[in-house]
């Protein structure tokens, strides 16, 4: 499976530090925010992979990244979206001639996690599959509504719901299939009010087409998009890395 990294958009929520450099360039911890959403396809075993960025400087990826070895990455390649405000869907469509009409495994350039999703991708075979954390304030995200008959289906997804149906939110980790891109065509920018294609509206086509299934997200997931989540997240891996320096010696 090849693998999408979203990281485009202007990170208006993070300025005035995303007027000095790209969202996902910004740290986390000791690294790049980019790094960890690639060490985590690396570690599925996804090693062919396409950021998408966008904004005023697009051109820092190359410099950082450069051809992705240093990250275990054998193929890494660049595509540029031109409405920065597009939305998380819109990138993706650019991923179409990478896809080539294979499977792909899409993560957002602000998600760190350090759950383990190599399961999910080596069964993988048709439709989508979405990952869920319980979280405290779910109105922040996508929120799965969980069928109470069948806890293995989906009955529907909202977009940052003011009355949320339940705590699980769903992480911006996501494996297609490549009917991901007709649906991408047939998203709406006023979906969830917000002027963007959704990704949560190609969820929900896939949930409607009864291809969607799900999995708990083990592990610390959290979004770097806010200041308080890119606090966290730096906090987290601090204390991990701390941690386990403390084992080692
Ligand atoms: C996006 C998605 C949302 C998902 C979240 C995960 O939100 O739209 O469904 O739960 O990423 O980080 P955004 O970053 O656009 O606010």
């Amino acid at each position: 499976m090849k693998g999408v990294v979203l990281a485009g958009g202007l990170g208006t929520r993070l300025y005035p530090l995303t007027h000095v450099t790209n969202k996902h360039l910004l740290p986390v911890y000791d690294k790049p925010m980019i790094f960890y959403p690639i060490d985590t396809l690396v570690k599925a075993g996804i090693t062919d992979i396409l950021i998408v960025t966008s904004g005023p400087h697009v051109g820092h990826f190359l410099g950082v990244l450069k051809n992705g070895k240093e990250l275990g990455v054998k193929h890494l390649e660049y595509a540029y979206q031109e409405t920065p405000d597009g939305g998380i869907a819109d990138a993706l469509a650019l991923a179409k001639d990478f896809a080539d009409g294979g499977p792909i495994a899409v993560i957002l350039g602000d998600n760190t996690t350090d759950a383990d999703i190599s399961e999910a991708v080596a069964n993988f075979k048709e439709g989508a599959f979405v990952f869920l954390q319980e979280v405290q304030d779910p109105e922040r995200f996508g929120v799965a509504e969980i069928d109470p008959n069948d806890t293995t289906r989906i009955i529907g997804i909202e977009e940052k719901p003011q009355n949320p149906k339940s705590n699980y939110a769903v992480a911006g980790v996501y494996l297609y299939d490549n009917a991901v891109f007709d649906y991408i065509a047939q998203c709406d920018p006023g979906y969830a009010g917000r002027n963007e294609l959704e990704i949560t509206q190609v969820n929900n086509f896939y949930i409607e087409a009864g291809q969607l299934r799900w999995h708990e997200l083990k592990g610390f997931w959290s979004d770097a998009g806010t200041f308080e989540s890119l606090h966290a997240s730096s906090r987290y891996y601090a204390d991990k890395a701390a941690a386990m320096a403390s084992v080692e010696s």
